[in-house]
C-alpha cells in the first residue's frame, strides 16, 4: 500500500462522494485530513469513524478569509500543509436557454473560483515549508462539451486551465498540481443529475445508469477505487515528474 505518513491534506468537498472517500482511504495511509465543507452533518459523521487523524471544518471555500482561517487551524492542528485536493462541486445539467444567471455564479463560484482561491492560498503556505501537490477534480466535463451542461462545462474546462498554468507557475518550486476527469461516478450528485439527464433523453431515471453503461467502451462507471488509485498515485512520490497533467478516468470514453 503506498502510504502518505507525514502528508496533511484539506479537501474540500470531503463530506460526500469522492472528497469522502478520498478522505478515509488516505486516513488509513497515515496522512492528516482536513475537511473543507458545508455540511457538517456528513463531515462529522465522516471524522468521528477516522478518529484524530481528520478534522471537520464548516467552510464555505467561496470565501478566501473561510480558506485563510481553516488553513490557519488546519496547520496549529496538523503541522504545516503539504497537499490540497478540491473536490468540493455543484452540478445542474439545464437546457443553455433555460440556464440562469443565478446558476452561472453558483457553478463558477463553487467550480471555479473556490478552486482558483484554495490553490492560491494553499500554495502561499505551501512556498513557506518548501513544496506540496494539488489535485483538483475536474470532469470528463473539462474537456468534452456537452449539451445541457454549458456552465458546468464551462466551469471545468476552467479548472483545467487553472490547474494547467498554475502548474507551469510553480514547477520549479516543487509544487506539482494535477487533476482528474472523471465520467461518470455514482455520487450524490448523480442521485438528482440522474433525474434531470432522464428529462434530456426522455428516459425513466432508473434507465440512465444503464444508457452510459452502454456508451462507455468499458461498459461500467468510475468505481471509487478508480478515483482513489489515481489520486493516490498523482499525490505521491510515483509521479514526482507529473505536473500540469490530467487522467481520464473514462474507461475508454475520451482519449485527449
Ligand atoms: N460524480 C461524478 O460523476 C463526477 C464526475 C466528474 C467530476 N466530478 C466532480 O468531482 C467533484 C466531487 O464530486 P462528487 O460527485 O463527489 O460530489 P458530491 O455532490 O457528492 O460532493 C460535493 C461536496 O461539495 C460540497 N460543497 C458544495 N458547495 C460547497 C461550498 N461552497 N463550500 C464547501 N463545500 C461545498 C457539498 O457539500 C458536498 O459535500 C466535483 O467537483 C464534481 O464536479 C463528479
Amino acid at each position: 500500500m503506498e502510504k502518505m505518513d507525514g502528508k496533511v491534506i484539506v479537501i474540500t468537498g470531503g463530506s460526500s462522494g469522492m472528497g469522502a472517500a478520498m478522505a478515509k482511504d488516505f486516513v488509513t495511509r497515515g496522512a492528516k485530513v482536513a475537511i473543507f465543507d458545508l455540511d457538517e452533518e456528513k463531515g462529522n459523521h465522516l471524522v468521528a469513524e477516522a478518529g484524530d487523524a481528520a478534522a471537520y471544518y464548516k467552510i464555505d471555500v467561496t470565501s478566501k478569509a473561510e480558506i485563510k482561517k481553516g488553513i490557519q487551524s488546519v496547520e496549529e492542528k496538523y503541522g504545516p500543509l503539504t497537499t490540497l485536493v478540491n473536490s468540493a462541486g455543484v452540478s445542474k445539467m439545464v437546457p443553455f436557454l433555460e440556464s440562469t444567471e443565478e446558476l452561472w455564479d453558483l457553478t463558477m463560484d463553487v467550480n471555479l473560483k473556490a478552486t482558483f482561491l484554495c490553490c492560491q492560498i494553499a500554495i502561499e503556505r505551501m512556498l513557506e515549508h518548501g513544496g506540496g501537490e494539488i489535485l483538483n477534480m475536474s470532469s470528463l466535463s473539462g474537456k468534452k462539451a456537452s449539451s445541457w451542461q454549458t456552465i458546468y462545462c464551462a466551469s471545468k474546462f476552467g479548472v483545467q486551465g487553472l490547474t494547467q498554468s498554475i502548474a507551469k507557475e510553480f514547477a520549479d518550486q516543487n509544487i506539482r498540481v494535477n487533476s482528474i476527469c472523471p465520467g461518470i461516478v455514482y455520487t450524490e450528485m448523480w442521485e438528482k443529475l440522474k433525474h434531470e439527464y432522464a428529462r434530456k433523453r426522455n428516459i425513466d431515471p432508473e434507465e440512465v445508469m444503464d444508457y452510459f453503461k452502454g456508451n462507455i467502451p468499458m461498459h461500467r462507471l468510475v468505481e471509487m477505487k478508480d478515483v482513489i488509485n489515481a489520486a493516490v498515485f498523482l499525490l505521491t512520490e510515483k509521479a514526482s515528474y507529473l505536473t500540469g497533467q490530467s487522467i481520464n478516468l473514462v474507461g475508454g470514453e475520451w482519449m485527449d
